[in-house]
């Protein structure tokens, strides 16, 4: 298994911010119409900044391991930083080779948050 490999299980197996903030500025949901799976966003925002972000829904590997990586780069982050959040900066932190169909499932948070009020 290679290191990326090994990030992305972890991610998946024990993803960061994955809860619901009580107070949130904005939420979103994203879902992928080929399987179902479903993203919902919370994000707490202070003087244009993250000041806390977390994720709920049902997702494979790639989408949960996504989710938590993402959230996890977010943290703290300007709200300028939030709206640099493409397709080809997730697949970049993912570090992996992603095939068509994956794809869709890596950017599944991209498309939630770009839905964020912020
Ligand atoms: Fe559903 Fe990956 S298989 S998001």
């Amino acid at each position: 298994m290679n290191i990326y490999t090994e990030i992305i299980l972890d991610h998946y197996q024990n993803p960061r911010n994955f809860g619901e903030i009580k107070n949130p500025t904005s939420v979103s949901e994203a879902s992928n119409s080929v399987c179902g799976d479903k993203l919902k966003i919370f994000i707490l925002v202070e003087n244009k900044k993250v000041k806390d972000i977390k994720f709920s829904g049902v997702g494979c590997a790639i989408s949960i391991a996504s989710a938590s990586l993402i959230t996890d780069y977010l943290k703290g982050k300007s709200i300028s930083q939030l709206k640099k959040i493409n397709k080809d900066f997730i697949i970049k932190m993912l570090g992996i080779n992603l095939g068509v169909n994956r794809i869709k499932c890596a950017v599944l948070v991209g498309e939630a948050i770009s839905k964020l009020k912020v």
